[in-house]
């Protein structure tokens, strides 16, 4: 059975978190907004980047006004969140937008600037730009591998995970929303297909969820043993 992109999206609609960088009503999630909250979301958790997503927007409202700030500066405001090189290609890259004046909108285009790999290109074109790609980070690949019940362990699974994810948006709903699905998939990554004791009861694609369907749900995905040295 195939996951269906309308009941996540009817599933998203009902449950979607409030985070500081989605849009509701009042408030817009501009492609700044976006790209500075995935690139603090890169290795530091959602509960901590709220604080610092909240001063960096207080203290540098715009791209440019960020990219003719000082770096030092900018640095002393990332204090705290470690992997300074995100802060050094943030800064790097407001410079290079304000003088672009306006950011790329495909994945390619993204993928060029400083600090953007390819799961940030990805989440930043689909959710600022609805484009209908699939940004695969941990929560998606666990939701790939329980769906498909991929067994072989990460990371040699990782290529066959991803493959398989970028089927879950083959839906005309999944494409005419693609910001919200990935967004979507965070949420049901975040607190429903979570990586112990999943609430399988409460899942909108439990049905499709051939993991489930075994009883192996929380077991996925497997990792293989490390290798001692
Ligand atoms: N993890 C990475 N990007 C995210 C986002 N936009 N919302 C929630 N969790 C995320």
């Amino acid at each position: 059975m195939i996951p269906s992109d309308s009941a996540l999206l009817h599933w998203y609609d009902r449950h979607r978190r409030d985070l500081p960088w989605r849009a509701r009503p009042g408030r817009q999630a501009t492609p700044y907004h976006v790209w500075l909250s995935e690139i603090m979301l890169q290795q530091t958790t959602v509960a901590t980047v709220k604080a610092y997503y909240a001063r960096f927007l207080e203290k540098y409202p715009t791209v440019d006004a960020l990219a003719q700030a000082p770096r030092d500066d900018v640095l002393a405001l990332w204090a705290g969140l470690g992997y300074y090189t995100r802060a050094r290609n943030l800064h790097a890259c407001a410079r290079l937008l304000a003088d672009q004046g306006a950011f790329p909108q495909t994945v390619d285009g993204l993928r060029a600037l400083p600090g953007i790999g390819d799961y940030t290109a990805r989440a930043i074109a689909a959710i600022a730009f609805g484009v209908p790609v699939i940004p695969v980070d941990g929560n998606v690949e666990r939701i790939a591998s329980r769906i498909f019940a991929i067994e072989e362990p990460l990371p040699q699974s990782r290529r066959q995970i991803a493959q398989r994810a970028a089927t879950l948006n083959d839906g005309a709903q999944a494409r005419a929303r693609a910001s919200d699905f990935a967004q979507a998939l965070f949420d049901l990554g975040a607190t429903i297909c979570t990586p112990r004791n999943p609430a399988c009861g409460l899942c909108p694609w439990r049905e499709a969820c051939a993991a489930h369907a075994r009883g192996i749900a929380a077991s996925l995905p497997r990792r293989a043993r490390k290798q001692p040295k």
